[in-house]
């Protein structure tokens, strides 16, 4: 497999603890991990897999410096790179706009074509997410405030589930 770029965006710490757990999971040679604030796009276009993770703070929101960062992105070429998303949220908090920022992210990706990593609604209860296409979510959904008993688990799984699926 080839190498994994890791990105997140994280105001309370939680999203960048879940990319190190993924880190872990791939193993830290095989995996590198970036907060979006520092990078610059050669930073991205490095990787051919590529994983992309925000926290939610409100309707349709990312965390800010993935809001400051994003019209760059939504500009840069990533056709033929290998694309996994996921998300953080408060179920119980923020039924309503519930993991939010995954959906957002994944709306303002330039490509969409090469996204892998979809993951399963069950298990969470929440009124609405934009993170929800088709019945799934468009990447692993984590809730760190009112499911952390299930974090470890989900990335464990993910990552799995990953790892048949990057390049
Ligand atoms: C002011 C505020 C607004 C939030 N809005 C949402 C939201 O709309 N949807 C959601 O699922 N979680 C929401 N959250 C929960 C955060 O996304 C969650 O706590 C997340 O784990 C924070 O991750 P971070 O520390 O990596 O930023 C909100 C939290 C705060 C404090």
């Amino acid at each position: 497999m080839k190498k994994i770029g890791i990105f997140y965006g994280s105001t309370m710490g939680r999203t960048e603890k879940v990319a190190e757990m993924l880190q872990r999971e791939f193993g830290k040679k095989n995996a590198d991990v970036y907060n979006i604030k520092d990078i610059t796009p050669d930073d991205i276009l490095k990787y051919e897999n590529l994983i992309f993770g925000t926290s939610a703070w409100g309707i349709g929101d990312m965390q800010d410096d993935w809001e400051d960062f994003i019209d760059t992105l939504a500009g840069m070429d990533l056709s033929g790179k290998i694309i996994a998303l996921f998300g953080l949220g408060d179920q119980k908090t923020y039924p309503d706009s519930f993991a939010d920022g995954l959906g957002t992210l994944f709306c303002r990706l330039p490509d969409k074509t090469n996204v892998v990593g979809s993951w399963p609604v069950n298990g969470y209860k929440y009124y609405c997410s934009s993170a929800e296409k088709d019945g799934k979510f468009v990447g692993l959904v984590i809730d760190e405030d009112s499911q952390p008993q299930h974090t470890e688990e989900r990335v464990k799984l993910w990552a799995s589930q990953l790892k048949k699926q990057l390049k």
